[in-house]
């Protein structure tokens, strides 16, 4: 595999990283770039290191050892907060909502770093707009509403923050194909107004469908990486993870 090819256009570079838990190790070496405006993905099965990795990114786990470059500015063991306000936001696993506020103030917590009221303001009405449902919703409880449009809301209150990289962690758990898809689209339309996407998923055929590239992680080392629409005709990633 080779992973240093066409870097230049990298807004997030990462080599030989390693992270995990205390002492433990889930992440080997791991090499990745996220290129400027692309919908990648990060593809492999339960417990591969997924979540690991977005967690690493995000500043909330260590880096034993490796770098992390955004915008060719290291960024490993920066505190959470400053890889926020560089633009690096994440949709956790499990959405984590703030189940007893509205919908509208779900969202402004994504804003709470802001102090540009305005375009905070013309912001929402750009989320609902991308977002109608939550328009209607806005001031329903969270809590309250189904798993996809929770899934929605979690992505509306990332995009508030004004992301410049989205880091999104198994959207598709626990939801309808047909709420997936209009999911897939709804990235797809923010990978199109410019957002760069990093999306983690075990469902690798729903992944390689809609992203630009992917990566496919193993037990915490990449395996295998390249255009989606070449991934999809992998014979050996066929065999092991589409039952073809
Ligand atoms: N808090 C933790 N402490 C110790 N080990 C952990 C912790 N969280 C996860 N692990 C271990 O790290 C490895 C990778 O887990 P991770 O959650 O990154 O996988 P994943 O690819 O996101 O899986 P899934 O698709 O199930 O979400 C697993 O072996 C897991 O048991
Ligand atoms: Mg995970």
């Amino acid at each position: 595999m080779n992973a240093t090819h066409s870097s230049q256009d990298a807004i997030l570079r990462i080599r030989d990283l390693s992270a995990g838990y205390g002492l433990v190790q889930v992440l080997q070496s791991v090499s990745l770039d996220v290129r400027t405006a692309e919908f990648l993905a990060l593809v492999g099965g339960n417990g591969a290191g997924k979540t690991t990795l977005l967690r690493t990114l995000s500043g909330l786990l260590p880096v034993q050892s490796g770098t992390i470059e955004w915008n060719g500015r290291p960024v490993g063991g920066l505190t959470p907060d400053t890889i926020f306000r560089l633009g690096i936001v994440q949709v956790p696993e499990g959405r984590q909502l703030f189940p007893r506020m509205s919908v509208q103030d779900n969202l402004l917590m994504g804003a709470y770093r802001r102090d540009d009221k305005a375009e905070v303001r013309a912001d929402l009405d750009k989320v609902y707009g991308l977002f109608p449902r939550m328009a209607e919703r806005r001031r329903q409880l969270a809590g309250s509403m189904s798993g996809g449009e929770q899934q929605m809301c979690a992505m509306a209150r990332a995009l508030m923050a004004r992301p410049r990289l989205l880091l999104v962690d198994e959207m598709s758990l626990g939801l309808a194909p047909i709420i997936v898809d209009q999911l897939m689209e709804n990235l797809i339309e923010i990978r199109d107004q410019g957002v760069t996407i990093l999306l983690v998923e075990q469902d690798i055929h729903l992944a390689l469908a809609a992203a630009d590239r992917a990566y496919v992680l193993e037990t915490g080392r990449i395996v295998r990486e390249g255009p989606a629409r070449d991934l999809i005709e992998d014979p050996e990633l066929k065999r092991a993870y589409l039952g073809v």
